[in-house]
């Protein structure tokens, strides 16, 4: 097949992108069994709430499975930072593709991007859900509703507390609420955007300039490929507007702003539902809106330790339908489908 994978015998210490000097070892505890994944099965379907629309004893719940995930063994893979280097190892040339030693497996701007983030957070949900069954049997993580007005700010939970194991330090404090989200943003931007303004930037990458799969997931990268072939328009705009909005800006964009740190902070996994969520969003749109048919996508493949620390191969195929794997979004209010520019 041509379709990709990632060679894991092989993870190398990677030279992170975008000038950053420093060499960085992101690789995760080696295991050599690896299983294939299989479908949860009679899923109970759980909700991933809008953050900002949660309640307190939610708020701890999720609190408590953050502080659980980090107070894990440092070399345990569902340990916070480990999955936290997940992001590091696929982004920044750690991992080679199988059978093209000189060619990096990336994910990012391509059309492994969206499936790629699908199935990361979905590991990472299980494992967070794991480690709180005592309190909530049914935790799903929050996605980051910037897409709607009231959704438009980093929400409280996760920057007011510096305790809080969402707290990130390694945040722009000029972006701390009451600042608005600029959904275009770009580093050294002042300027801020007005609600009306997201909407219409959130239509035109979501509905106008998406109208086919190869414009809304990116271009095609099969192995023997080399790396960013080209990003879709969520990627390239919104996608990337919310990593450097949030990240602090200084050390080459740490957290959120540079791939190798990205997922450092607890807000990453939750921009990422977000994204998710307009996937499954835009195939409701109609016209040339569906998920890709080349098996050179469906066929491509990741490794993510679950909640009992195998190595499970997953496929780009098994992700499409979101209730397989046993989880749909809360349904809000999407304004921004009647903001046309
Ligand atoms: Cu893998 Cu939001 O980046």
């Amino acid at each position: 097949p041509i379709s990709i994978d990632p060679n894991l015998t092989n993870c190398v210490p990677i030279k992170p992108s975008f000038g950053n000097p420093t060499i960085i070892n992101c690789c995760p505890p080696v295991s050599h069994n690896i299983i294939d994944f299989e479908f949860p099965v009679n899923p109970k379907i759980k909700v991933r709430p809008a953050a900002h629309l949660v309640n307190v004893t939610y708020i701890q719940n999720y609190k408590e499975a953050v502080r659980r995930m980090k107070a894990l063994p440092p070399d345990d893979p569902r340990n916070f930072y480990q999955q936290a280097n997940i992001h590091c190892t696929y982004c920044d040339g750690a991992y080679q593709q199988a059978g093209f030693p000189n060619l990096d497996f990336q994910i990012h701007e391509s059309w492994l991007f969206f499936p790629f983030h699908r199935w990361y957070i979905y590991f990472y949900e299980r494992i967070l859900a794991s480690l709180i069954v005592d309190l909530d049997p049914n935790f799903a993580i929050p996605f980051w509703n910037w897409d709607s007005p009231d959704g438009m700010q980093i929400p409280a939970y996760y920057h007011i507390d510096p305790k809080s194991p969402l707290y990130d330090s390694l945040r722009n404090v000029n972006h701390l609420p009451p600042a608005l989200i600029n959904l275009d943003y770009e580093y050294g931007r002042k300027d801020q955007n007005k609600p009306e303004t997201n909407l219409q930037i959130v239509y035109r990458s979501v509905v106008s300039t998406a109208k086919t799969p190869s414009l809304f997931f990116g271009a095609a990268y099969r192995a023997g490929d080399k790396s960013f072939p080209g990003g879709g328009s969520v990627e390239m705009v919104l996608h990337g507007a919310v990593h450097q909005w949030t990240g602090e800006g200084k050390n080459y964009g740490e957290d959120m702003g540079t791939f190798y740190s990205a997922a450092r902070d607890p807000i990453f996994y939750s921009h990422h539902a977000n994204i998710d969520r307009l996937w499954t969003i835009w195939k409701t749109l109609g016209g040339k809106r569906k998920d890709i048919t080349d098996s050179d996508w469906l066929e491509s493949g990741f490794l993510f330790y679950d909640e009992n620390k195998n190595l499970v191969r997953v496929k780009v195929k098994d992700c499409l339908d979101t209730t397989k794997l046993g989880y749909v979004y809360q349904d809000v209010d999407v304004q921004w489908l009647n903001a046309k520019p």
